[in-house]
């Protein structure tokens, strides 16, 4: 997820359309702040001018104060959240090939084809990212058409994946064309001015009417004029709104935090992982993973490392790793590995899950395996952090910057990504046939609308949550992959609200915790599939009717269509069905709900709660 700006504006050039376009990626760098770039078009210039920078906004400016860019009349400005290519200043956005500067949001499913299309041609290539390639593509059709918006049209519909593309070309000084699919678009309208942004934020500043563009759509703007055409070059009539948020709402995407934002990007961050991951035959292709495969082969052993969400991530990843792989999965709180002189060795693979890739109980895990010769992967949202720098292999989630300190989309990102792993193993180690791999695959890109579903019908969640804005206490019942979703969402109403909460293993209540149930006491319970093939649905069922004899307030999570649970529950929130290892990327998603709302019905700060950081980087 990157920050995009565009601008023209100025009839004789001048220092506004640069101007525009840092002030865009500063009110967008929570997109992304992996490095930054502008290129600028101008009468007179004859090339595209260019600076970019690794890190954050303020190293580009740093850069322009040395080596400044001369008068313009229209510019792109990009800010990474990198995906493909680590985040230095080659693989900085915009990519340049000849005349032409593009900045792109997204991924390029395609890119390794046309990259070597590309290159049979005589392209020459200095980044690693797929971006690179669309530039050369656009040279190459410009050529061919003279024309920037006939150009990128053509590009356009050769593409797979997701994309926002933005383009100049020296030629056409008074002109930004941008391209969409699966990828967000605006354009703001000005007077003599036009804007163009990954969403309001980029233009707010300058203007509140604005255009929403559609799918698979070609835009043009000018000083004077907007065009939107479809791919084909049909002219087509933009939805118009006039945005009423302030700056900071903006950031937001119009949502009150960060974290309510965050929650709802969620079908994204799942697509967006999954996204990119398999070859044209549609078998896995995982190429961040640097480990032999004769060792990955050679594995009998998986200990997973992590602390506080990242670790439930990895809970859930042992149910579905050792079902598909056949393969012990251990699952260790990072901060007690080391220190309890762990049985690890070179044929034990280590997968240490992070979203910031600083944690440092992580970190210090990762390297006490690695000396003990253990090979180590990492799963990480954050491309070139420290974790995955000192890993064998890393398997990036893509849900984008996470900038609410409580985890949320990240969690069902590391999720994805260890499903991948799973499933990238068994179909190395011949554990799962090719079809079979497939199928799985095909039931994970049907999640992402599974959670907008659940995003779509939330509001019954909020209205509970709101109701029980006093309570003291709530306990959280799962069992399977149910259980690390219970620990999950107790701690998410622990961390947004603070109130005491806790996850049992639903098969645990009669050992002792039972003794807490008493008239009133909230007890999620996550009921696992009713077509499951063992008999848990049933056990559940009955740890709800042995917890509600005794007084508590049950608020079930289950799939539609099981109504064996309404006798017994007071609430119950509907989830759709999918296979049982795949329910924690639905189940999570209430419970994040829940703990947001009572938080937010408070008062709190959602995105920054107390006594919380969003990276721990101390043991
Ligand atoms: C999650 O809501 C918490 N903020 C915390 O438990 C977090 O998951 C943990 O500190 C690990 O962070 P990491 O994923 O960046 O390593």
């Amino acid at each position: 997820m990157c920050g995009i700006v565009g601008y023209v504006g100025e009839h004789a050039a001048g220092t506004k359309p640069l101007e525009v376009a840092l002030e865009g990626l500063r009110r967008l760098e929570y997109r992304g702040y992996d490095s930054a770039g502008v290129a600028l078009v101008g009468a007179g210039l004859g090339q595209v001018a260019t600076r970019k920078k690794a890190g954050k906004l303020v190293n580009l400016v740093a850069e322009l104060e040395e080596n400044p860019l001369p008068p313009a009349t229209a510019a792109i400005g990009h800010t990474r959240w990198a995906t493909h290519g680590a985040p230095n200043d080659v693989n900085a956005h915009p990519h340049v090939a000849g005349k032409v500067a593009v900045i792109h949001n997204g991924i390029v499913e395609n890119f390794a084809q046309l990259k070597a299309e590309l290159a049979d041609d005589g392209a020459r290539f200095r980044s690693e990212t797929d971006t690179e390639v669309v530039a050369h593509l656009l040279e190459r059709a410009y050529a061919r058409t003279g024309d920037l918006t006939a150009a990128l049209r053509e590009v356009a519909q050769r593409l797979e994946g997701t994309f926002t593309i933005l383009a100049v070309h020296a030629d056409e000084p008074q002109k930004v064309v941008g391209a969409r699919h699966d990828s967000p678009l605006v354009v703001g309208l000005g007077e003599g001015e036009n804007f163009l942004g990954s969403d309001v934020a980029a233009f707010i500043a300058h203007t509140r009417e604005a255009l929403e563009l559609g799918q698979d759509q070609v835009v043009t703007i000018t000083p004077d004029s907007v065009t939107v055409t479809d791919f084909d070059g049909s002219v087509v009539e933009p939805r118009r709104f006039t945005v009423d948020w302030d700056a900071a709402a903006a950031e937001k995407g119009g949502f009150a935090s960060f974290m309510d934002k965050e929650i709802h990007d969620q079908p994204h961050a799942v697509a967006d992982t999954l996204l990119g991951r398999t070859d044209l035959s549609g078998a896995l292709v995982l190429d961040e993973i640097r480990i032999p495969e004769a060792v990955l082969r050679s594995v009998d052993k998986i200990v997973v490392v992590a602390c506080g969400t990242a670790a439930y991530a990895g809970h859930v990843a042992k149910y579905a790793i050792e079902h598909w792989c056949r393969i012990p999965v251990e699952v260790e709180l990072a901060h007690e590995f080391r220190y309890r002189d762990p049985v690890v060795n070179e044929k034990t693979l280590v997968v240490a899950v992070s979203q910031s890739g600083e944690t440092m109980d992580t970190l210090m895990a990762v390297r006490h395996a690695r000396e003990q010769g253990s090979k180590v992967l990492a799963i990480c949202n954050t491309h070139g952090s420290t974790i995955p720098r000192e890993s064998d292999a890393v398997l990036y989630t893509h849900a984008g910057p996470e900038v609410a300190v409580a985890s949320t989309k990240a969690f069902l990102g590391q999720i994805t990504a260890a499903y991948l792993l799973g499933l990238y193993l068994a179909q190395l180690r011949g554990n799962k046939f090719p079809d079979e791999v497939a199928e799985l695959l095909g039931q994970l890109r049907e999640v992402p609308a599974k959670i907008q579903q659940v995003l779509d019908g939330a509001e019954h969640v909020r209205e509970v949550a709101r109701s029980m804005r006093e309570v003291s206490s709530v306990l959280f019942l799962g069992r399977h992959v149910g259980f690390p979703v219970a620990l999950e969402g107790a701690l998410k109403l622990k961390e947004l609200a603070y109130i005491h909460a806790e996850g049992f293993a639903a098969g645990e209540l009669k050992h002792g915790p039972i003794a807490l149930i008493e008239e009133g006491q909230p007890v999620f319970v996550i009921v696992p599939s009713p077509r499951g093939r063992d008999s848990l649905h049933s056990k559940v069922v009955s740890n709800i009717q042995e917890i509600r004899a005794r007084g508590a307030r049950t608020l079930v999570i289950a799939e539609e269509g099981d109504s064996d649970v309404l006798p017994y529950a007071d609430e119950v929130f509907f989830v759709p069905q999918v296979p049982t290892l795949l329910a924690p990327l639905l189940t999570t998603v209430p419970l994040q709900i829940f703990a947001c709302e009572l938080a937010t019905a408070k008062g709190l700060d959602v995105d920054q709660p107390r006594n919380l950081a969003k990276s721990v980087t101390v043991e």
